[in-house]
């Protein structure tokens, strides 16, 4: 035959395959959320999502402690609270005293070193369940602004590094950025959640921090699974607002989505690999139907190759476990 391009001399072997290889998954890449509930030495896994626990201050601070020696530096925290403390206003996301905040401070002068990401949007705080402050039904955007910038800055001032706003009000990312600086902030990171769809895939999540919708649900903000050009607005957006990086969420049914913007924007793209893609992968794996960490291997590898260098996941720790 007279086969000019043969591409599997590329693949013969082990090492010409490594040698040839275009992606790698790091564990430098990977950001680990995690979940905090009041109390002392306690912990409680999230059904839906085996292998992953909510954890009270305490033992949150040990397990980011073994996280860093496994090589993760970067932490993002959501909070638990009890439906008592939720109101209309989601005042609880100012209180010093109060469990995430206090939290972030204890971590910041403990383990000095840990870069901790904070989220940004009333949902946890509120007794509506949405990301926005609800009147008449209706999240109203503008009035949510200056909760949230707010809630930005108390977060910056117990020591975040990172703020995560995952609300999709307009005009967010603007309004925090220019808070933040006015209180002295301007190093502290916007990692924007850009294009945020209303998907599905954030079941799991929602049972962990009983954070779901009283009414409704979020299409008024979150984008429309249908739309990528959509995408791009939100992306120009958030970079002339100020954003450092842009995320994408979920990820992997939107590994379109994660190149279109790592194609059109130089800052990093980051992708959240959300609760029920974490969920899918344990449950087909425990059922002995796929072999889950060959899975979670290829997930990760594919939202890589698609453009994203920052990763979210659930997976980061048995990840760096594996990887050991
Ligand atoms: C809340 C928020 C959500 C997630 C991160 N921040 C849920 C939502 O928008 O309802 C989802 C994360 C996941 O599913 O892993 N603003």
């Amino acid at each position: 035959m007279d086969i000019s391009h043969r591409p599997r001399r590329n693949r013969k072997n082990a090492s010409i395959r490594k040698l040839v290889q275009e992606n790698t998954v790091s564990v430098n890449d990977l950001i680990f959320p995690l979940f905090l509930i009041e109390g002392k030495n306690k912990t409680s896994e999230v059904k839906s999502m085996p292998g992953i626990y909510r954890l009270s201050q305490d033992l949150l601070l040990k397990e980011i402690e073994t996280c860093m020696k496994l090589g993760i530096s970067t932490f993002d925290l959501f909070p638990n609270l009890d439906a008592k403390l939720k109101d209309k206003t989601a005042s609880e996301s100012l209180n010093t005293k109060g469990l995430y905040l206090s939290t972030i401070k204890k971590i910041k002068k403990e383990l000095p070193e840990a870069v901790i990401m904070t989220d940004v949007a009333m949902d946890p705080y509120s007794s509506d369940g949405h990301d926005g402050y609800v009147k008449n039904g209706e999240i109203v955007n503008d009035l949510t602004l200056e909760i949230l910038a707010k809630m930005a800055v108390a977060q910056a001032q117990a020591g975040a590094d990172i703020i995560g706003p995952s609300d999709m009000m307009d005009g967010r990312v603007g309004y925090i950025r220019e808070a933040l600086d006015d209180q002295g902030f301007s190093n502290v990171s916007i990692m924007s959640y850009t294009a945020k769809y209303a998907s599905a895939f954030y079941g799991p999540f929602r049972d962990a921090l009983d954070s779901a919708p009283k009414f409704g649900d979020k299409k008024t903000y979150q984008m429309n699974p249908a739309n990528s050009k959509e995408a791009l607005l939100e992306a120009d957006l958030d970079y002339n607002e100020g954003a450092d990086f842009l995320m994408v969420k979920p990820a992997m049914s939107y590994l379109d989505i994660i190149k279109l913007l790592n194609d059109n924007f130089n800052i990093p793209i980051a992708a959240y690999n959300v609760s029920g893609e974490y969920a899918m992968v344990k449950a087909a794996g425990a059922k002995g139907w796929i072999d889950a960490a060959r899975i979670r291997d290829e997930i990760l590898l594919s939202i890589k190759r698609a453009g994203a260098s920052v990763i979210l996941t659930y997976f980061a720790k048995e990840f760096a476990l594996a990887k050991k």
